[in-house]
């Protein structure tokens, strides 16, 4: 897998142009034909009979992860409510990484295909989304979720102060909790992504979007510029009913 990494080149991908984009489809279709050639061998069906079972113990550990993390965020809400007559969540949202994606990304990113190797490489098997009403209800929300002596911070990526050339904005966290077993405690990775309504619009838009495949260099690029200038009009109206939110309530309190 090593190899196969070093051969596709290594890049990380977190910043997006058409030639960039254009490397990483390349790269996820090998990783894609990879997982189908092995799908399909004797190899990889004994593989997965060994592994079937931890497999699933290690996903129910995620799902239960994620259900922490999520009550983490409900009980948070339900304070600010008392005290603020206003709701700073609008939504969560939970998902679990599907075995297709796992086992792509381990190949993207030349990790062994294994149990041990999913819960070691990959920090975003279990993901809560936070969709937020204000902009700055997503940082008072990440604050009070670190405090938590039980969360550790692993990363944090703020694209919100740095939008992704896309345009992406949301502020992303893994972190890491516990989770309590019968007779253990066990610490699990958890990936958040806090966003606004506004942020999640976009979001959810532009994945649609981008994937409308056999544009050609010139459409691709006046699409991407088009999608970037949309999350600056996104951000700014944001930005006013942030502006709007903090005049109502200086007026509540003066
Ligand atoms: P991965 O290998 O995919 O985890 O990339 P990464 O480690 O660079 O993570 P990143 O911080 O870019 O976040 C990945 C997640 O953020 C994706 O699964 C999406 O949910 C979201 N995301 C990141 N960039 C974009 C973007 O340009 N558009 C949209 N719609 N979502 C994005
Ligand atoms: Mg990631």
């Amino acid at each position: 897998m090593a190899l196969l990494d070093d051969a596709l080149g290594g890049t990380r991908f977190s910043d997006s142009t058409p030639m960039l984009d254009l490397v990483r489809r390349h790269r996820e279709e090998i990783a894609s034909q990879m997982v189908a050639r092995l799908a399909e061998s004797d190899e990889f069906a004994q593989m997965m009979e060994r592994n079937f079972g931890p497999y699933q113990r290690l996903m129910t550990y995620y799902e239960c992860a994620m259900m922490e993390v999520e009550t983490k965020f409900r009980v948070l809400d339900a304070e600010y409510g008392l005290q603020h007559d206003r709701n700073p969540i609008e939504s969560i949202k939970t998902r679990l990484k599907s075995t297709d994606s796992l086992a792509k990304k381990l190949v993207r990113k030349g990790f062994p295909l294994s149990v041990e190797s999913v819960e070691r490489n990959i920090y975003d098997v279990a993901g809560v989304r936070v969709v937020c009403t204000f902009p700055e209800d997503m940082f008072t929300l990440a604050e009070a979720l670190l405090a938590q002596d039980d969360v550790t911070l692993i990363e944090r990526r703020d694209y919100v102060a740095n939008p992704k050339p896309s345009g992406y904005r949301s502020l992303h966290l893994i972190i890491e909790t516990p989770i309590f077993l019968q007779k253990e405690k066990r610490l699990v990775k958890v990936e958040v992504q806090l966003r606004t309504i506004s942020m999640n619009f976009w979001a959810s838009l532009e994945h649609q979007l981008r994937y409308k495949k056999d544009l050609d260099e010139e459409t691709a690029a006046a699409v991407a510029a088009e999608l970037a200038d949309l999350a600056e009009v996104s951000a700014n109206m944001d930005a006013r009913m942030q502006a709007l939110r903090n005049y109502l309530d200086g007026m509540e309190e003066g």
